[in-house]
Order: structure tokens, then sequence, then C-alpha cells
């Protein structure tokens, strides 16, 4: 994961509804805010460059205002001609009070500007040595996982988020898929709470969910906390 975020602006900055472009690294992205969720797309559509921030914004889509492209600001999903391919999408966390945006190319850049002042061919080439930053988590992943951590495990009675039984989130578009483990093998309550899992994604993230339960055993170690179970960190 790309650890490389930027603060680009501080809550209240956007409101609800809005779009702020910001720089990071010298991209322009548009940092939409939609029910306390941000969504951060490159300010820059596929068909012939708008500027989507310019556009209008309805629900989740982006209406270029040059030709009429339309996007998910979700995904980068190009919805509508003339525009056919997707907008990359730049992962947005908050921290606090601070909207940080992570840029695919930060770590690359920052390689290149650590390598001494060498020629442009050069630092290309460092950067290209470095190993390939890993998608860092998106302000979507953020939102679904405080959404998950009202979903309970009735045996225990604390939720999936805390006893670390979701291992991943991947949210492509028109699907997001959620991989878990059960504490026990064969748990009765596994339908339950796998499908209070998809609706707890799908209200964060209004597509189908797919609940893949993995064969990995559970162990007290996969919690952000052991200690809530009395087990030593
Ligand atoms: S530039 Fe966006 S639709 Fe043409």
């Amino acid at each position: 994961m790309s650890d490389r975020f930027e603060t680009v602006a501080k809550v209240g900055e956007i409101p609800e509804g809005g779009v702020k472009v910001v720089r990071v690294d010298g991209d322009a992205v548009a940092v939409f805010h939609i029910g306390g969720v941000y969504y951060g797309l490159a300010d820059i559509c596929t068909h012939d460059g708008g500027s989507l921030a310019d556009g209008q914004l309805a629900g989740y889509e982006i209406e270029c205002a040059r030709h009429g492209a339309r996007f998910d600001i979700r995904t980068g999903a190009a919805l509508t001609l003339p525009a056919v391919e997707a907008v990359p999408t730049h992962a947005v966390r908050l921290i606090g009070e601070e909207i940080q945006v992570a840029c695919e190319s930060c770590d690359e850049k920052r390689v290149a500007a650590a390598g001494g002042g060498t020629a442009g061919g050069a630092a290309a080439g460092g950067a290209k040595a470095a190993a390939p930053p890993r998608q860092a988590p998106t302000q979507q992943e953020f939102a679904m996982r405080a959404a998950l951590e009202t979903v309970m495990d009735p045996e225990i009675q604390l939720s999936v988020i805390d006893l670390g039984l979701v291992r991943e989130i991947v949210i492509e578009p028109g699907r997001t898929i959620i991989r878990m483990v059960l504490t026990t093998p064969f748990c009765p309550y596994a339908p339950q709470l796998a499908a209070d899992v998809k609706q707890a994604a799908m209200s964060v993230v209004d597509q189908p969910c797919e609940v893949e339960i993995l064969p990995d055993p559970w162990n007290p170690q996969m919690m952000p906390d052991p200690g809530l179970l009395g087990f030593s960190t």
C-alpha cells in the first residue's frame, strides 16, 4: 500500500455535493464529497481532456461539461459516450480533520527526486526500478469498514472488523467482493453473518456484493486489538 498521502483540504472546505480540484505531485485531482465520503478522480475527461470538476454532478455521476460523457465518481467508470475509457481514481482518506489524497505516481516521483539530482532519464530509470506501489485503501473502503463495524458476531458480540474476520475488500466497477474468515469452521451463523456483511457493504457502495468465506482458520492475532478478547498483543 502506498502510504504517501498528502493533505489537500480540511473537512468543511468541500461542501456536501461539492468538489475541489487539488494538485498532488503536479496532477490535478477532483475531490468530490457525497454523504460524508470523499472520492478522488483525475480531473481530466478521457474523451478529450475536459475538466470533470467543471461538470454537473448528479448522484454519483459526473457529466463532463464539454461533450456530456458521464463517469461514476466511485469507480471512474465511463458510463456514456463519447467517453469509453475510465478515469483514473485516486485514494482519499480522512485523518482527523484532514482530507488526504494518495497519488499513484507519488512514490515514483519521490524516488526520482531522492535520486540525487540526476538527469531526467536516469531519474526515471531509478523510478522504474522501484517496487510498484501497493493500492492505497480508498475512502470507499474506509467507509465500508466503518459500516462493517456495525455487523456483530452473534456469539462473541464483537464486530466482524474488531474480530479481524474481514480479510479483504475489493471494490471494482460493477461489483464488490468481501473475503472473510469465520471464528469457527461450520459456524451456524455464517449465512446470516454473510448476509449482514453484504447488506452493510451495499449501504456504502450500491452495487452487487459477493461475500467469500475463506477456509483459513481464524486466530485472535488477526484482530486489530486482540486485547478486546483478553489476548496480549
Ligand atoms: S471532453 Fe469530456 S466528453 Fe468530451
